[in-house]
């Protein structure tokens, strides 16, 4: 028992200071919510308009929170607000940023070799105890963890958010091979300390909700190439009939087609085990959308007009 409770307490001191890396509306997100559960947050980008940029999602999302938690009290939602954000400090300084971190959540875009840089960086600015995370949806953890020293392997883990973090409640806990188990178990206390619930789970393709959700997706999708039924059709029908809370084409606008044709593509070209497979084929009416730049909600076309 005393050990429990002791590894317990190491585990929450040293998860205190977080670092996330990439500002945009997963990063963010991210920094959002461990701010909001007390942690110390650095939020680091490329450019101080990123950082603006990703502190306006903060701050658009925390003012929805807000809302709800203090009803008809104006002044006790913006001091919510204002305290967050104020646990969350602006950085492009990687090193410094991760130099003080428990955990460092990677959030940057979807490149293995950008990944694997920037990792190799963290490695070097990281204290050796340090947790470091990768949010990636479709990159093997093994494979952006590749440059790294056996021992940095060991304390290397996936931490996959969805979109919208502050209201989705799962967080996947994805275990390599390699990693220990007292990271994991570390890792796991974290996520339930920013009210979210774990799923751990081995380091596969697509984990374990995009492994289902994207061949779902594509099914749809294939669907409408037959012209068996309208994208609103469909997606009325996966509401109502399957209580999905938004139907399939809905999601593919909400998450990006650029995004949703970027995973499929990677696994039926590059395997991972699932080289080949038909669920994972290309659909001639994505990539239509994609190359005229619908890409959904973002820039206001994609399966729907916005
Ligand atoms: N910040 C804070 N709160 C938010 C929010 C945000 N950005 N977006 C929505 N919310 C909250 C609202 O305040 C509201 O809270 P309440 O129920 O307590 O009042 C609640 O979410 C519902 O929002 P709305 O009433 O505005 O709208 P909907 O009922 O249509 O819900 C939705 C919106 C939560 C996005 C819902 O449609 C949904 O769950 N959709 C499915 C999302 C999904 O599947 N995400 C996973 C995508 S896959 C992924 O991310 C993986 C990646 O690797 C590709």
């Amino acid at each position: 028992r005393a050990r429990a409770f002791a590894s317990t307490a190491a585990a929450q001191s040293a998860i205190r200071r977080v670092a996330v890396i990439g500002g945009g509306q997963m990063g963010s997100g991210i920094a959002q919510v461990a701010a909001a559960h007390k942690h110390d947050v650095t939020l680091v980008d490329v450019s101080q308009e990123a950082l603006e940029r990703g502190k306006g999602y903060m701050a658009k999302s925390l003012g929805r929170v807000a809302k709800k938690k203090f009803p008809e009290d104006a002044q006790a939602q913006s001091r919510f607000v204002e305290e967050v954000l104020g646990r969350v400090s602006l950085s492009t300084d990687l090193k410094a940023a991760a130099g003080s971190a428990g955990l460092v959540i990677e959030a940057a875009v979807e490149n293995i070799k950008l990944k694997q840089e920037l990792f190799a960086g963290l490695a070097a600015a990281a204290p050796e105890d340090a947790i470091l995370a990768s949010n990636t949806s479709s990159l093997p953890i093994a494979r952006i963890a590749a440059p790294l020293s056996a021992e940095r392997k060991r304390r290397m883990i996936g931490l996959h958010f969805f979109n919208p973090v502050p209201q989705m409640k799962l967080v996947e806990v994805v275990r390599t091979d390699e990693a220990e188990q007292q990271v994991v178990d570390d890792a796991v206390a974290f996520v339930k300390g920013i009210g979210k619930v774990p799923a751990v789970c081995k380091d596969t393709p697509g984990f374990i909700v995009n492994r289902l959700l994207l061949p779902y997706t594509m099914e749809a999708v294939r669907l409408l190439e037959r012209d068996v039924a309208s994208p609103r059709d469909i997606d009325t029908a996966m509401k109502l009939g399957a209580g999905y809370p938004m139907g399939p084409f809905e999601l593919c606008d909400y998450v990006g087609l650029d995004t949703i044709k970027f995973i499929v593509d990677g696994w039926h070209k590059e395997g991972q085990g699932l080289a080949g497979d038909k669920l994972f084929a290309p659909s001639a009416k994505l990539d239509e959308l994609v190359k005229k730049g619908h890409l959904g909600v973002k820039t206001g076309r994609g399966f729907y007009e916005y």
